[in-house]
């Protein structure tokens, strides 16, 4: 990483530029989830530029998922005809050449690997980072697009480079084209219709029709953000609790049947049985706290390709207390922590043990601003549980030097 996150801590009830002069709590109670919200100049045009072939280098990267969709110009008639997806890694030879029109690459997760990235995406902390997905990058050569769909996340679409058309539509009708190789609205009817210039943004709730056409080549971010589903909450949750039930003595008990008659059909079930584990699933109960503490290591556990790079030559535990109290720390772009009434997590992993008040407070900072500054830092090694900590978390690659 190549430069000092710049997180500003958001001011809820001032306009922000970002939103158009909107306040972050307006923002969230008028248009978020709700609403289209399109911002003309949310960005200054030069605070953020990728080089096209520096995106083209992480697309060859195979710890980054990248995808490259293209449609044939004579199939645009029919929609769903004609596109074609691949997914990377992609050598520069495998990409269509900027001369090529029609197609896009997607790169995700830029904001693991590029600073800049990382600074945009930290712009909208006053979302919680529990729903934060990824900055994800689309480069396109003219009439670039991935065609009419719908996502399933909230997204802000800002156009660093060039312009994109955007038609989008409040339709209910979100079938999709079957057979398609990606998610095409089979009867897209636009209502709307915008040409983002390189600094505009465009928000979008979830299931809100949309369509992107690059005009000339252009290069546009999407700072998405995820929501669980009630299921995969539910799935994940009663696994974890069913691991633990090994454990308790009360569930320890065989099934016993000293009242069982002899059967002439012995295939059929035991209604004692069914009864007996009916009534111990309904003893199975679980606390507020708990399940607090399940969604923060699920929500702060990075993805499966995410992996750190701890430091090849760590300092000495004393060499990097003094770095630290001179320059202080942050967190590294790929970390994730989240902490709840009780708990921190950081990168799916809860703090051994209940933190102090004062060591709560200092990790929660952490959390919220990415970084300790150097007056933080005094604090953290006056404590040597903290300095314990916050020297493996810098060993793993998890915290860094500011
Ligand atoms: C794109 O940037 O080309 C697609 C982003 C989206 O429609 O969500
Ligand atoms: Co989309």
């Amino acid at each position: 990483m190549d430069s000092r996150p710049l997180y500003e801590k958001p001011a809820l009830v001032s306009p922000l530029k970002l939103l158009g002069g909107i306040s972050p709590r307006n923002f969230m109670r008028e248009y978020w989830q709700k609403r289209p919200l399109l911002v003309r100049q949310a960005i200054a045009p030069d605070q953020f530029h990728v080089a096209a072939q520096d995106l083209f280098a992480l697309a060859a990267r195979e710890e980054v998922e990248s995808r490259l969709i293209a449609r044939a110009a004579g199939k645009r008639a029919k929609p769903g005809a004609g596109w074609t997806l691949s997914h990377g890694p992609f050598a520069n030879e495998d990409l269509p050449g900027a001369r090529k029109n029609g197609w896009t690459l997607l790169v995700q997760g830029v904001n693991l690997h590029l600073a800049q990235a990382d600074n945009l995406l930290r712009q909208f902390s006053f979302i919680p980072d529990a729903r934060l997905d990824d900055l994800m990058i689309s480069y396109a050569t003219d009439q670039g697009g991935v065609g009419p769909h719908f996502d399933s996340y909230d997204v802000f679409l800002i156009q660093t480079q060039g312009r994109r058309r955007w038609r989008v539509s409040a339709q209910c009708d979100l079938r999709l084209v079957e057979d398609a190789p990606l998610k095409i609205l089979s009867d897209f009817k636009p209502c709307e219709e915008w040409l983002l210039e390189p600094g505009d943004m465009l928000y979008l709730p979830p299931h809100y029709a949309h369509d992107g056409v690059a005009e000339g080549e252009c290069m546009t971010c999407s700072v998405g953000f995820r929501a669980p589903s009630h299921a995969e909450i539910a799935a994940e949750f009663l696994a974890e609790l069913g691991e633990g039930l090994h454990a308790d003595k009360s569930f320890a008990r065989l099934y016993a049947d000293p009242g069982q008659e002899a059967v002439s059909t012995p295939a059929r079930l035991p209604e004692g049985l069914v009864k007996s584990a009916t009534e111990q699933l309904k003893k199975i109960t679980w606390s507020e706290t708990q399940v607090e503490r399940f969604l923060g290591r699920m929500l702060s556990e990075p993805k499966p390709r995410v992996f750190f790079d701890p430091p090849q030559r760590p300092l000495s535990e004393s060499k990097f207390e003094k770095a630290a109290l001179r320059r202080g720390l942050r967190l590294h772009a790929r970390s994730i922590a989240l902490y709840g009434k009780h708990d921190f997590h950081l990168n799916g992993e809860a703090l051994a043990g209940t933190p102090s008040k004062v060591q709560r407070a200092l990790l929660n900072t952490l959390a919220d601003a990415r970084c300790w500054d150097p007056a933080d830092a005094k604090k953290v090694f006056a404590d040597p549980a903290l300095a314990e900590l916050a020297y493996d978390w810098y060993a793993d690659g998890w915290l860094e030097l500011g």
